[in-house]
């Protein structure tokens, strides 16, 4: 298989009608979210996506970084101009993950979302390994939102991971035992993703968190550090997602408590 994506190859791939219909395919960049927010900050078009081989400086959530080695995965940014109040936000990042769901299920996969921003698949064994992981950034005056940027990793064909990240993730030529052409995928993410964010404009966080829930599999045990939070650990079982996102944790005494930023483990 050849697989060197270009603007060129996404736009055939393409069946959207705004979504990545602009776009950029870059050799390296230090982190596409900031590339995008630069072309944003610029006035790029609201659907532009940025996309690269490699990233010298890829981020994850809390401040981690994102592997990001040339030639095997999809490293991207979606320039989006919601009309949405800024508190409705940060439940987006659900709906893209909702979106990679969809189109990962296209491809025979069994998807899993972890809140509030990974992408799962599941094993026979019932293992879940990271495939994707969201990063949405935004930039608003009081409630009103200037731009957001939702950047996305996923792991395409890459066959290694770095010692910390083996048993944690895996990539769909792991799971399908064949190389995907890195357009194609990229394709498929933002044909799901175009109707979904339409509903999101339409109807707000609800949206968001219907799309979630079809992948989410709650309810399920899970410990939960909260930063900053009082106590730093929750243990309990994930009930379902709140209309403005958070997580709702019943813990062991039947307390149940809204999770707004944190990270789960099992
Ligand atoms: C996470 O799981 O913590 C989020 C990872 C997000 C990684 C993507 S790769 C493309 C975009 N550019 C970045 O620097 N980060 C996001």
């Amino acid at each position: 298989m050849n697989d060197h994506p270009t603007a060129a190859s996404l736009g055939e791939a393409l069946h959207t009608r705004w979504l990545g219909r602009a776009s950029e395919w870059l050799a390296v960049c230090a982190s596409t979210n900031d590339r995008a927010a630069e072309r944003a900050r610029a006035g790029a078009p609201d659907g532009l996506v940025v996309a690269t081989d490699s990233q010298s400086a890829g981020r994850g959530r809390m401040g981690r970084s994102w592997y990001s080695p040339p030639g095997e995965n999809l490293y991207f940014s979606i320039v989006l101009r919601p009309t949405r109040p800024a508190a409705e936000i940060p439940p987006l990042t659900l709906l893209v993950g909702a979106a990679v769901a969809n189109a990962l299920r296209g491809l025979g996969l069994p998807p899993r979302l972890k809140w509030p921003n990974d992408v799962q698949l599941v094993d026979a064994a019932g293992r879940r390994r990271k495939v994707a992981g969201i990063l949405t950034e935004m930039a608003s005056a009081g409630d009103r939102v200037q731009q957001v940027v939702v950047g996305v990793g996923l792991n395409v064909n890459g066959l290694e991971f770095p010692p910390d990240l083996a048993d944690r993730a895996t990539s769909l030529r792991r799971e399908l035992g064949r190389p995907l052409d890195r357009a194609a995928v990229l394709a498929g993410v933002l044909d799901a993703l175009e109707p979904l964010y339409e509903d999101f404009e339409r109807r707000g966080a609800a949206a968001a968190v219907a799309a979630f829930d079809d992948h989410a599999g709650l309810p399920d045990r899970w410990r939960v550090s909260a930063p900053g939070g009082s106590p730093g650990w929750l243990e309990g079982t994930a009930l379902g997602v709140d209309a403005d996102g958070a997580l709702r944790l019943r813990d062991d005494h039947g307390t149940i408590h809204r999770v707004i930023s944190g990270e789960l483990h099992p």
